[in-house]
């Protein structure tokens, strides 16, 4: 094994929020600007390295469509990492955060973790969802809050990082 811990990681959330732009950013290291909706699943690779440990994660990119819902629902099995994204720039894609959690108590492992992510930070002047709510709501639910933007590849890894830490301590 090139690795010490194998995860998988599924990517929840409103279309168009930036799910699929933040795994590319992710693990290809590049940004579009245009947006092409995920049809069912996407899934990508990348091994990283927390605290000297080699995690090898399976990332799941979800469609944030309604349409879509019943086959995503069959991704949440032997998934270890949830990453709820909502948009900044739209206050529905938020409150739509609780709907999503419902998703996971509903379908998702016993033993998963979670986290909360406000993506799109960089456009500050458009912004509809203050940090300190997502923080509060975040909080409230007793999950790990990152603002990101995948434009700017602003707190991508830390995210990933993030999300690692919880499932390797789980
Ligand atoms: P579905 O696949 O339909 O569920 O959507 P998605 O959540 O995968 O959204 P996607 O990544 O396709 O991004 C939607 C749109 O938002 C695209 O036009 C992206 O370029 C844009 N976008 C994503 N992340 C960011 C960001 O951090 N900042 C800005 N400014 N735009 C972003
Ligand atoms: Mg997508």
């Amino acid at each position: 094994n090139n690795y010490d811990y194998l995860f998988k990681v599924l990517l929840i959330g409103e279309s168009g929020v930036g799910k699929s732009s933040l795994m590319i950013r992710f693990t290809d290291e590049f940004f579009m600007d245009s947006h092409i909706a995920t049809i069912g699943v996407d899934f990508k690779i990348k091994t990283v390295n927390v605290d000297d440990k080699l995690v090898k994660l399976q990332i799941w990119d979800t469609a944030g469509q309604d349409r879509f819902r019943s086959i995503t629902r069959q991704y949440y099995r032997g998934t270890k990492g949830v990453i709820l994204v909502y948009d900044v720039t739209n206050r529905d894609s938020f409150e739509r955060i609780k709907d999503w959690m419902e998703e996971i108590d509903r379908y998702g492992e016993k033993n998963c973790c979670s986290i909360v992510i406000g993506n799109k930070s960089d456009l500050e002047s458009k912004r509809e969802v203050p940090k300190e709510i997502g923080q509060l709501f975040a909080e409230q639910h007793g999950l790990k809050f990152i603002e990101t933007s995948a434009k700017m590849n602003k707190n991508v890894d830390e995210m990933f990082e993030q999300i690692s830490k919880q499932m390797k301590e789980t």
